[in-house]
C-alpha cells in the first residue's frame, strides 16, 4: 500500500495549547488522528512525524525522495513551522530529493506579521495550502493524491 507522509516542523508538537487563538485547540495527536482517517479514504497508510530540528526534517525530505522513486510513498504534506520563513536548506532539500511537497499552514500567514509572508518552500511546493485550520491537512492530503495519480498510473478523478 502507498504512503503519505506528513511532516511537522518546530513547535507544532505544542498545538492545542499554543496560541489556542490562532492554532486552534486541536492537538497534534487529533491531526495524527484526522489525517489517518483521510489516508485512509484514500487507500494510504500514514506515517507522521514532528521534529523540533531542521536537520532532521532535512534527513525525512530525503528518505522521502528515495521512497517515492521506489514507489512507496506518494510525497510529503509539510507543515514546516517557523522555518518555513527562514530555511534555504529545507528549500534545496525538496529540490535536491525531487519529492513532491504540499505546503501546509494552519493559520492563515498572509493575514499574520509581514514576516510570515514569505516563504522559501512555496516556490518549490506542488500546492499550498494556507488559512484552513487543522482541516488543512486533509485538503493537502486530498491535494496530494490527485496530483500525483497521473505518475501512479490511476485514473484521473471526475
Ligand atoms: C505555521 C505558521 C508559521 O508562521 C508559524 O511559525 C508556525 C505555524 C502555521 O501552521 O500556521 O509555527 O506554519
Amino acid at each position: 500500500m502507498a504512503t503519505v507522509l506528513v511532516l511537522n516542523g518546530p513547535n507544532l508538537n505544542l498545538l492545542g495549547t499554543r496560541e489556542p487563538g490562532i492554532y486552534g485547540v486541536q492537538t497534534l495527536a487529533d491531526v495524527e488522528r484526522m489525517c489517518k482517517d483521510t489516508a485512509g479514504e484514500f487507500g494510504l497508510e500514514l506515517d507522521f512525524r514532528q521534529s523540533n530540528h531542521e536537520g532532521e526534517l532535512i534527513d525525512w525530505i530525503q528518505e522521502a525522495g528515495l521512497a517515492v522513486s521506489a514507489g512507496g510513498y506518494i510525497g510529503v504534506v509539510l507543515n514546516p513551522g517557523a522555518l518555513t520563513h527562514t530555511s534555504l536548506a529545507l528549500h534545496d532539500a525538496i529540490t535536491g530529493a525531487q519529492v513532491p511537497v504540499v505546503e501546509v499552514h494552519i493559520s492563515n500567514v498572509h493575514a499574520r506579521e509581514e514576516f510570515r509572508r514569505h516563504s522559501f518552500i512555496s516556490p518549490v511546493a506542488a500546492g499550498i495550502v494556507v488559512g484552513f485550520g487543522v482541516t488543512g491537512y486533509v485538503l493537502a492530503i486530498r491535494g496530494l493524491y490527485e496530483i500525483t495519480r497521473s505518475s501512479r498510473g490511476d485514473a484521473a478523478s471526475a
